[in-house]
């Protein structure tokens, strides 16, 4: 049974193809949502930029973004000879690798744009800018395919009537479509569960205000919007039954990085005996972190803190930290949703195992943990 009422998600990011180049456009995610808009961009640098000031933000969706960043490189000096051309491709490589740090997604999407490369290294500029073109589209339909798969698994593990927090903007605005944790809600939502969504706002940069409530309310799902300090006052009343969340970095013990105050949820949770599910993607799994202390944590500006665009509120001259991200360890995980599969408890047994088991993995997937 589908929830009649359901609209169809938001389109993050689109490429328009024109002869011989193209374009990527972007919902401006910092304008959201007084305005929607896109915005269009042509080169590595322009991407990079977008990623930087998070117009486009959230793990899976810097991912595709940085792949048709390097695409569209490729398309704009697809002119020059060879050398030329690959010294412009390493330059967009770099600027990408550089726009963010967390979320390794980003470097999964550009060692797989770097793969596509080598697999094509005689190939004139001309060729090697249409495959690099046609490897970025592939990861980009890939992702809502996943997102999907990792719907049907999450959804099932909630009870019709579910209240359920979630923290910063896991929706289809982090990914290519559906989202990670709102997609298990969306999936949950079409498969005919009554589920409301407890939505925190996500301080300094308001994901949660500004991204997950517009998301769900486009869509008639029950949202509530909470600031970040409420929540372990609704757990104590019993008001919230599962959290789910997203992450930009799994680490190979299953320790998770996400948007700070994710940790403060987890404990709260544990504390509670409320469930505590991270949607996951595999390509968010970094075995090559052993634990959740080596996950590079983005610092951001203070002018985050102290204010909120063009407002400031605090002191001037106050000291800030701004951490972007914090880690919580894998003991107050309850279960990892992945597009393979649900993985309770996790550990670096089970996430081992899980990535030794080639059955799972297309060529692509798994040629980047090897
Ligand atoms: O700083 P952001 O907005 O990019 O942080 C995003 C998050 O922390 C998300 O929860 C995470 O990327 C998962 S997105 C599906």
């Amino acid at each position: 049974m589908s929830n009649s009422t359901h609209r169809d998600h938001v389109v993050t990011l689109r490429w328009l193809d024109t002869p011989g180049y193209g374009r990527l456009e972007m919902v401006d995610q910092t304008r959201l949502p007084a305005v929607f808009e896109y915005l269009s961009y042509d080169s590595a640098a322009g991407v990079a930029e977008g990623i930087r000031s998070m117009v486009v933000r959230g793990a899976p969706a810097i991912g595709v973004a940085a792949a048709y960043g390097v695409a569209l490189e490729a398309l704009l000096s697809q002119s020059l000879p060879a050398a030329e051309f690959h010294a412009a491709l390493d330059s967009g490589f770099t600027v990408l690798e550089k726009s963010r740090p967390t979320a390794v997604n980003l470097f999964w999407a550009l060692a797989r744009m770097q793969r596509c490369r080598s697999m094509h290294a005689q190939a004139n500029p001309t060729a090697l800018a249409q495959s690099l073109l046609a490897e970025a589209k592939a990861i980009h339909q890939e992702d809502v395919r996943i997102n999907q798969q990792m719907g049907e698994y999450g959804a099932a593990l909630l009870a019709d009537g579910a209240r359920v927090l979630t923290h910063c903007n896991a929706g289809a605005l982090a990914t290519a479509g559906h989202g990670t944790a709102l997609g298990v809600i969306r999936s949950a939502v079409a498969a005919g569960k009554r589920i409301s969504v407890i939505a925190d706002e996500t301080r300094p940069f308001l994901q949660g205000a500004r991204l997950t409530a517009w998301e769900m309310v486009q869509e008639n799902i029950p949202v509530t919007l909470i600031t970040d300090n409420m929540a372990g006052h609704l757990m104590a009343h019993g008001e919230i039954d599962a959290v789910i969340v997203g992450t930009d970095r799994v680490a190979a013990n299953g320790d998770v990085a996400n948007k700070i105050g994710t940790y403060m949820v987890a404990v709260l949770a544990a504390r509670h005996g409320i469930p505590f599910y991270v949607a996951c993607p595999l390509s968010t799994i970094d075995l090559n972190i052993v634990s959740g202390d080596q996950i590079p944590i983005e610092e951001r500006a203070p002018s985050e803190v102290t204010g909120f665009r063009d407002t400031q509120w605090a002191a001037a001259g106050v000291q800030v930290r701004n951490p972007s991200f914090d880690v919580t360890p894998a003991d107050l995980v309850t279960a990892l949703i992945t597009e393979k599969g649900v993985i309770h408890a996790p550990n670096k047994a089970k996430l081992e195992k899980l990535f030794s088991d080639k059955k799972f993995f297309s060529d692509n997937l798994l040629s980047m943990f090897e």
